[in-house]
């Protein structure tokens, strides 16, 4: 127990097929537009980098992640909503940027929707800024929502001090 925020000790770790319910419990609480089952299991299948973050024994959130040469591509990044604003969703990234350095990463890039404040906070307070839109991307209540295209560059990053257990295997 981190007797600082009276929380369980996070614990950062690879998803598996297994987890895909509370995957799916967790996206369909916190995304109005949630990906499908499908997309998890295809981000698995492929062996694009799938990391869950656990609180004890209950997965509270997860990352997704690709590499391509020198940049990363964050695809998703998501806390259940009873457990955000806790600092979890920045642990996350931060285990996201740890893994793009460890492989030789010098760039991470994602979209966010302009409307997703919480997202658009996170990710510029953690020194990403905006390097492009791509007009009519995501689904939205009416018609359609720009994607904002956001990049940290990786060279020279000062690493944050947050704190997890990683592990490297499914748990
Ligand atoms: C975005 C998300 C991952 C943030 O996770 P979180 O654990 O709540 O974030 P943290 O507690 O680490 O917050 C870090 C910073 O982000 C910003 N932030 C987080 N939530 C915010 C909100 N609701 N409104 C405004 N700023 C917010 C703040 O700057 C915060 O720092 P502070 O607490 O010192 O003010 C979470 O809101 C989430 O899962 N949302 C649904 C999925 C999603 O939109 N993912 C991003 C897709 S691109």
């Amino acid at each position: 127990m981190n007797t600082e925020t009276d929380m369980p000790y996070p614990l950062v770790r690879c998803l598996t097929a297994a987890d895909l319910n509370r995957v799916m419990d967790i996206e369909q609480s916190a995304y109005p537009f949630p990906w499908t089952r499908g997309i998890f299991a295809d981000c698995l299948r492929v062996g694009y980098d799938c990391r869950g973050l656990q609180l004890g024994s209950l997965l509270v959130g997860y990352a997704v992640q690709t590499q391509f040469a020198a940049e990363c591509h964050l695809l998703n990044l998501c806390i259940e909503p009873a457990w955000q604003r806790r600092r979890l969703g920045s642990l996350l990234l931060e285990q996201t940027i740890l893994q793009a350095r460890s492989g030789n990463c010098s760039s991470v890039f994602l979209e966010v929707r302009p409307s997703n404040r919480a997202g658009m906070a996170l990710y510029r307070k953690r020194g990403f800024y905006v390097v492009g839109e791509r007009s009519d991307y995501y689904r939205a209540r009416q018609g359609r929502e720009s994607a904002i295209i956001m990049r940290l560059d990786l060279d020279e990053l000062p690493a944050e001090r947050l704190h997890a257990v990683v592990r490297h295997d499914p748990f």
